[in-house]
């Protein structure tokens, strides 16, 4: 018998209702339904101490100054790091709703310098695939519950996309940029393509870091 593959770390980025959960559940349910050991979970993880301070921030019960909530994200990613690599080592395949990429592109849509808000994320676990659902902001106002938490507004999403057409600039050879606006199921199609043919590739390589 040959080692156990490692499972995959698949992520899914875009601004606030871009379709990632939707796309990510899918992901996540046909993978499993051809029998691929796959787990879901998403950035920020509310369930930590770290992460109720962080749901306050968002739902505008508590105010941080930015450079305080930006390492809360980071650190909210750093304590569930040991977790993901052993998921990840033991042959399942992560699908993930936000990453570093979110901290990077929200905290510069701020105003906050690019590579100090990159520094943190340095070391931790590097995606084999990241969906970049991209959308117009003006077209995500029209979606249900937009609007309800902190940084959802078409404005600031119309620098976080930039921020994220930035990033996708410099990451390019494992990120998949797709046009959010065409139907869910057209959407879930290019994904799963893309998805299956990733999967046999990476699942023998050593996992990676950010750098
Ligand atoms: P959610 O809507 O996917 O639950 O994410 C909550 C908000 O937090 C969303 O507006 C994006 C933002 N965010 C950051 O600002 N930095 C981060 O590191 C992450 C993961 C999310
Ligand atoms: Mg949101």
């Amino acid at each position: 018998m040959g080692p156990i593959k490692r499972g995959a770390l698949i992520v899914f980025e875009g601004c606030d209702r871009s379709g990632k959960s939707t796309q990510s559940r899918r992901l996540a349910e046909l993978l499993k339904s051809r029998g691929i050991p796959t787990e879901s979970l998403n950035f920020p993880d509310r369930s930590t101490d770290i992460g109720q301070v962080i749901n306050s921030y968002l739902t505008n019960s508590k105010d941080l100054q930015d450079e305080v909530i930006h390492l809360l994200f980071s650190v909210n990613r750093w304590e569930l790091m040991g977790k993901l690599r052993q998921k990840l080592l033991a042959g399942t395949t992560l699908i993930v709703d936000r990453y570093s990429y979110s901290g990077v592109a929200y905290s510069v849509a701020k105003g906050m310098d690019f590579d100090w808000c990159y520094a943190p994320e340095r070391g931790l676990i590097k995606p084999d695939a990241v969906f970049y659902l991209r959308a117009v902001p003006d077209r995500l106002a029209e979606r249900s519950e937009f609007g309800e938490e902190r940084y959802e507004k078409v404005e600031f999403q119309s620098r976080v996309s930039a921020v994220y057409d930035r990033i996708f600039s410099n990451e390019s050879t494992y990120w998949h940029q797709l046009d959010a606006s065409v139907t869910a199921d057209e959407l879930h199609f290019l994904i799963a393509e893309i998805a299956e043919k990733l999967l046999p590739k990476v699942t023998t390589q050593p996992l990676d870091k950010l750098s």
